[in-house]
């Protein structure tokens, strides 16, 4: 029997490694892209071009009808708390930059749930939840490493956020670049995408493949200010508008980011078990060189032009592939379905507005949820709580800058 087992054990090995492999949770790989619009992909038609985005998407599930909300905070905020902004105070606007509020805290949010159920949680790029108290920082609510900034808008080189204090008439210019919780000062003048992508491809090859991973990638991409290395814009010398010209290779830029954070994936044997999502937050917008074509509006409104958003799931788990879902999916909706894919519980969570989509978007099934609200916002008033005078928070250009 002594040399009976390790002969039995060995005769059982492949059976037992292929089910332990199909049993272990999924890797979780969120990329956020930030106000890209509707028309600003080639898989919708765009004359921009995003080869990766494209055969991602080609090769995985389209969500053609998914929504989020027409802004950042909001949108991220629902995201990480699978609730809807109403119960979470953060109905009105965005957190801006000296306001003391964050989302609070406690509300537990999705990387704390994928905590529990064992994963490894890591955030690169932007958070805007708030941080006025450390308690609101990314790594206090679930994450276990945190590599960006946490603010808004900010300058894609120096990574600085300047405010204009009008009563003043003084801006302002403060570095907002953060590794964990300490101030990163040795990235000044290189570009935050490659930035964030490099850092995404180390934590994946630093990954032991058998840990489930979760990777939270918000990309500063492609919000304004207009900026990006000289390079990207060559093959866009067809495009006359200067905004839209910017715009265009900024895209490129994010699209060849999210090329080589899948090549790491796949590099380092992760992507056989990899659900990966891309989506944006909100819609283009469209005075920044974004185009949401033929949705109308744009980001900051409720047009479909502001809320319909870009998205699509790719993975080898997929039970469909190469399929347009035209199924009814909000930003929400994440929280309960990559918790109930990474075989963790909801129930430490404040009642969800989000459903579980997993089966709608792998199968094809229809989606349990039939409406979305969009707000209730009882505080329409523009109201300025950093006191920068009325006249620059209510003109919809400098508003715009912040996020
Ligand atoms: C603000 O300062 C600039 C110079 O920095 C000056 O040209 C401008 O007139 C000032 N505006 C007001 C309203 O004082
Ligand atoms: C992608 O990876 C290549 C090779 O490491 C690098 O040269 C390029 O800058 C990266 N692109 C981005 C957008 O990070
Ligand atoms: C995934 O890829 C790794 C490395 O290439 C391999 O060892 C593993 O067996 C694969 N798992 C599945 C489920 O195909
Ligand atoms: C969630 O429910 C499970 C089983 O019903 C229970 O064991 C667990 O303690 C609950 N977790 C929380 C945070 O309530």
């Amino acid at each position: 029997m002594g040399r009976l087992l390790p002969l039995l054990l060995l005769l059982l090995w492949p059976a037992w490694a292929a089910a332990a492999a199909a049993r272990s949770p999924p890797h979780l790989v969120f990329v956020l892209a930030d106000d890209l619009g509707w028309n600003d992909v080639s898989f919708h038609g765009s004359s921009l071009r995003t080869p990766h985005l494209d055969a991602l998407a080609a090769g995985g599930v389209q969500l053609d009808n998914y929504y989020t909300q027409p802004l950042c905070t909001p949108s991220r905020s629902q995201l990480l708390t699978g609730r809807y902004q109403i119960h979470t105070g953060l109905q009105h606007e965005i957190i801006w930059p000296c306001q003391p509020s964050c989302v609070p805290l406690d509300e537990k949010l999705l990387p704390q749930l994928l905590k529990e159920a064992g994963y490894a949680t890591h955030m690169v790029g932007k958070w805007h939840l708030g941080m006025y108290r450390k308690e609101c920082l990314p790594t206090r609510r679930g994450f276990d490493t945190y590599f960006g900034y946490l603010l808004g808008s900010e300058d894609y080189y120096s990574h600085e956020h300047c405010v204009l204090i009008e009563a003043l008439n003084v801006t302002r210019c403060a570095l907002d670049f953060r590794d964990g919780e300490e101030v990163a000062r040795e990235y000044n003048n290189m570009y935050s995408t490659n930035i964030f992508a490099k850092r995404a491809a180390a934590l994946i090859a630093n990954h032991p493949p058998e840990k489930p991973l979760f990777l939270y990638l918000a990309l500063q991409s492609v919000h304004e200010p207009l900026q990006v290395p000289e390079e990207y814009l060559k093959p866009y010398d067809f495009i006359q508008d200067k905004h839209r010209h910017l715009y265009a290779g900024m895209v490129s830029l994010m699209d060849e980011a999210v090329g080589n954070v899948t090549a790491a994936l796949k590099r380092h044997g992760l992507w056989n078990n990899t659900v990966f999502i891309f989506s944006t937050d909100n819609g283009g917008q469209t005075l920044a060189g974004g185009n949401n074509w033929p949705l109308r509006g744009r980001k900051w409104s409720l047009w479909e032009g502001g809320v319909r958003g870009v998205g699509f799931v790719a993975s080898p788990l997929l039970k469909q592939k190469g399929v347009k879902n035209r199924e009814l999916i909000h930003i929400s909706d994440w929280l309960p379905t990559l918790v109930k894919l990474a075989g963790g519980r909801t129930n430490g969570t404040k009642p969800l507005d989000g459903f579980d989509v997993w089966k709608t978007i792998s199968e094809g099934s229809p989606s349990p949820r039939v409406e979305l609200l969009h707000n209730i916002d009882p505080d329409f008033v523009d109201s300025s709580p950093c006191k920068l005078g009325s006249r620059i928070l209510s003109s919809e250009s400098v508003a715009s800058a912040f996020c």
